[in-house]
C-alpha cells in the first residue's frame, strides 16, 4: 500500500538553500579540510557570558520550569519595550508585542494573522529565503519586487505601485536587507510608509538587522518615521543578530493591539512560548549587554570594510555598498559572461574551500551573498580566492 499523501502545502516550501550550504561547508570542514566560511548567516561570536551566567543561574529557579504567559515572561517584555524606547524612539507599552522563538516565529505568527488564503503580500527583492516559502504556507501569494545592483537593490514607491493590486494585503520590507545588507534612509522608509497608509497596506517591517549599522548611520523603523504606520506595521526583532543569539531562539513582535492579540492567541496554541530560561537570558542581553553588542557592530563594521576595500573596483564584480547586517551581495562573470551561480558557489567551495551562498537562493542568479560575520583573515583570504577563482 502506498503512503497516504502529505499536505499540498508541504511541496510548496523547497529545503533552504542556505542550509544546503551550511551541510556541504561542514562536511568538508569533517573531513578535515579548513574551509572559509562566508557563508554563515549568523554571527561568529559566542553569546555574551553575562548572558550565559544569568541563564545557568534562571535554569535553577524552580519558577522558570513552568508555563510562562503566552506573551513572554513580564521581564523581557519590560526590557524589550525599553530597548526599543532607547534604540529607536518608539514608545512601545508591554502588552503591545508578543515575545516569539526567533524573529521567525514573529514573521510567521503576523503572516498567519494577516493573511488569508489568495492574499499578495509584496516581497522586494532579492530577499531572504523565509518570507515567501511562509507567505506560501499561511496560503498568501508572494509578489516579488525585484531591484537590482545598479539600483543599489532598493524598491520604491513607483516599483510597488507597479506591483499593487486589489488583492494586495502586506508588503514585507527588511532594513537592513538580507542578503544585500543594503539599508532604507529615513526619508525612502517615509516615501514606502505613506505610500502604505494612502492604500490601507501592512507593513511587515523586519528589523532583525536594526542596530548593525554603519558608517555613523542610527537605527531606524518605518514605524517611529512615519507614527501613523505603526498602526498597520508588525515590527519583526530579535536578539539572534544584535546579541549573537541565534541559537536561543528569542524574538517579539510588536504592533497594534489587534495585531498582538491574534498573534498570542495563534501562539497559545502552537508552541505557547519560547523558553522561559532564554527569555530570561534575553532579557540580560537587553539590559546588561549593549556595549558587548557595540563592540561586535564596531567589529562588523571594520570588516565591511575589508569587503569594500578587496571588492570594490574588481572586473567582473559588481557590489552595492552594505550599509548594513553582515553581507555583501555581488553579481559576478567570470570571461565577460555572468557566473552560474550555483555552479560557481559549488567549485568555489571544491576547489578553494571557500562556502558562499548562490544568489539563486534569493531569488538572483548570477549573485553571490558573502558574509562577513568571520575573522578579518578569513574575509581577506576567502576573497582574495574568490577573486581568483573568477579570473
Ligand atoms: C531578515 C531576517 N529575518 C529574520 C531572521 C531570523 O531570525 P531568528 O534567528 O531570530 O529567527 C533572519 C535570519 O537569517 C533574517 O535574515
Amino acid at each position: 500500500m502506498s503512503l497516504p499523501r502529505l499536505a499540498h502545502r508541504t511541496s510548496t516550501v523547497p529545503v533552504s538553500a542556505t542550509a544546503a550550504v551550511r551541510q556541504a561547508a561542514r562536511e568538508l570542514a569533517r573531513s578535515g579540510e579548513r574551509v572559509i566560511n562566508l557563508g554563515a548567516g549568523e554571527p561568529d561570536h559566542p553569546s555574551p557570558p553575562e548572558v550565559v551566567e544569568a541563564a545557568a543561574a534562571a535554569a535553577r529557579d524552580p519558577r522558570l520550569h513552568r508555563y510562562a504567559p503566552s506573551r513572554g515572561l513580564p521581564e523581557l517584555c519590560e526590557a524589550v519595550a525599553e530597548y526599543r524606547a532607547d534604540c529607536y524612539g518608539h514608545a512601545v507599552s508591554t502588552d503591545g508585542l508578543v515575545v516569539t522563538c526567533g524573529a521567525k516565529q514573529a514573521a510567521f505568527n503576523a503572516l498567519l494573522a494577516l493573511v488569508d488564503p489568495g492574499d499578495e503580500v509584496l516581497v522586494p527583492g532579492p530577499c531572504w529565503v523565509s518570507y515567501p516559502a511562509m507567505i506560501r504556507l499561511v496560503g498568501g501569494v508572494p509578489v516579488p519586487v525585484p531591484s537590482m545592483v545598479e539600483e543599489a537593490f532598493k524598491i520604491d514607491v513607483g516599483r510597488l505601485e507597479a506591483a499593487r493590486t486589489s488583492r494586495t494585503k502586506a508588503l514585507v520590507l527588511i532594513s537592513p536587507g538580507n542578503p544585500t545588507g543594503v539599508a532604507y534612509t529615513a526619508q525612502e522608509l517615509a516615501d514606502i510608509g505613506q505610500w502604505a497608509l494612502d492604500h490601507g497596506i501592512w507593513v511587515i517591517s523586519d528589523e532583525v538587522y536594526g542596530e548593525l549599522v554603519y558608517d555613523g548611520r542610527k537605527p531606524v523603523s518605518i514605524a517611529t518615521v512615519v507614527p501613523a504606520v505603526a498602526d498597520q506595521c508588525a515590527v519583526v526583532h530579535g536578539v539572534s543578530k544584535t546579541f549573537a543569539m541565534t541559537g536561543w531562539r528569542i524574538g517579539w513582535l510588536i504592533g497594534p493591539d489587534c495585531l498582538v492579540s491574534a498573534a498570542t492567541a495563534i501562539q497559545s496554541h502552537s508552541s505557547s512560548h519560547p523558553t522561559a530560561v532564554a527569555q530570561f537570558a534575553a532579557a540580560t542581553a537587553l539590559t546588561r549587554s549593549r556595549d558587548r553588542a557595540e563592540e561586535m557592530r564596531a567589529g562588523y563594521e571594520r570588516r565591511r570594510r575589508l569587503v569594500l576595500d578587496r571588492l570594490t573596483d574588481v572586473r567582473g564584480i559588481t557590489l552595492a555598498e552594505p550599509q548594513g547586517a553582515f553581507y555583501a551581495f555581488i553579481r559576478a562573470e567570470r570571461g565577460g559572461r555572468p557566473i552560474d551561480d550555483q555552479d560557481f558557489a559549488a567549485r568555489l567551495l571544491r576547489e578553494h574551500r571557500v562556502a558562499t551562498v548562490p544568489g539563486t537562493a534569493f531569488g538572483a542568479p548570477s549573485h553571490l551573498r558573502l558574509s562577513y560575520a568571520t575573522s578579518d583573515e578569513d574575509v581577506v583570504e576567502g576573497l582574495d580566492r574568490l577573486v581568483r577563482a573568477l579570473t
